[in-house]
């Protein structure tokens, strides 16, 4: 559903503003991350999107908000059960549809898990978020908190149904903007790779918006892409086709292909730039995903990126960039769209 995503400095102030308007939707619960204040809303037109943007710095997004029955109940509850560690605990959690994830110390984890079911009766099983993100598959281990017992989720997003096991591939709620915004990019008939798939939503989000879309969908992680081919079949796409292996060795077959390339790699998408220039068609668009250091700023990458495919006889021009989320206190995820044309 949509939201206004606004740094916390501006929280209260947009709260007054959403409020005043009766745009905020008081059914769903605040999202509070490490930097950022998250309200659910029910709609908001071009005016007030503008005077948002520009006041407040705040963006529309796509993102899961997490139905209560009293907002008062969960943090009372929450109090109650956690007594003097109710500080340590975070301030939301992650919901894949009937799954909640959280992101704490194991020991507060049961009392966070029971005042979640609690005030939320949808969530029949909570997990535990139990490293970091890491490997070459991008994968995290989990551990099981409360419930049904298990780690496989059926999880909708912008229309697509996605089901998967958390623990076998990479999977972020916090992406689902990004498919969104891509998937509306694509209207004309257009050959489209997605590099790094998983289990598929950033292809099936785009080929069930664009029926005329061709997309190829690569994916390394074998398990990863066995949900994909699943996933494509339960939403009854036809216009993608999933493929399994290294995007170096599997992309190369689509030579001067693809009209757009969707790169959500941020830890590596530059070690793909070769294949890039491989598989593009003369013109084609770009979504690279990236991280970058605050202090370093756009530019740096920019300028990289330019004289990378100036030497490899392309123009190159950005035409869309925007930070996705802030991925550590120096370090955000960003997107940059940007069009390449052979020369
Ligand atoms: C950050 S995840 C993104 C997954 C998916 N696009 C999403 O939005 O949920 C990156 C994915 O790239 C895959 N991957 C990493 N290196 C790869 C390679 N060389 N070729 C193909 N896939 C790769 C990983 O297995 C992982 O599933």
């Amino acid at each position: 559903m949509l939201g206004i995503k606004v740094k916390k400095q501006y929280a209260q102030k947009v709260k007054n503003y959403l409020s005043a308007r009766t745009l905020l939707n008081n059914n769903y619960n605040v999202i509070s991350s490490n930097y950022f204040i998250y309200f659910p809303i029910k709609t908001v037109n071009r005016e007030e999107l503008h005077i948002l943007e520009k006041s407040f710095d705040a963006t529309l997004v796509e993102k899961t908000f997490d139905k209560i029955t009293s907002k008062k109940n969960y943090k009372e509850i929450l109090k109650k059960q956690l007594g003097k560690d109710y500080e340590k605990a975070p301030r939301g959690f992650e919901v894949l549809g009937n799954i909640a994830i959280i992101d704490c110390e194991r020991s507060i984890s049961k009392g966070i898990a029971s005042s979640i079911m609690s005030v939320n009766t949808n969530i029949k099983t909570v997990i535990r978020k139990a490293g970091a993100v890491k490997g070459r598959y991008r994968k995290r281990e989990y551990e099981y908190v409360s419930g049904v017992k298990t780690y496989i989720v059926s999880y909708k997003e912008n229309g697509a149904l996605l089901r998967f096991d958390v623990r076998d591939t990479f999977f972020s709620t916090r992406l689902a903007y990004e498919r969104k915004r891509i998937s509306e990019l694509s209207k004309k008939p257009e050959n489209v790779i997605v590099m790094f798939a998983g289990v598929g939503p950033f292809a099936i989000e785009l080929a069930m918006h664009n029926k005329n879309a061709n997309v190829i969908a690569i994916e390394i992680n074998k398990k990863a892409t066995e949900y994909m081919k699943k996933n494509i079949l339960l939403n009854k796409v036809k216009n993608v086709k999933a493929i399994s292996g290294d995007v170096k060795r599997k992309a190369v077959i689509y030579k001067n292909f693809a009209d757009r390339i969707i790169m959500p790699l941020p830890k590596d998408s530059i070690s793909f730039l070769d294949t890039v220039c491989k598989v593009a068609s003369k013109n084609c668009i770009v979504h690279y995903y990236a991280f970058v250091d605050m202090n370093m700023g756009l530019e740096k990458l920019i300028n990289e990126l330019k004289m990378y495919f100036h030497k490899k006889g392309f123009k190159f021009k950005v035409v869309f960039s925007r930070t996705v989320r802030p991925y550590s206190p120096e370090v955000i995820e960003i997107v940059l769209d940007f069009k390449i044309t052979r020369k």
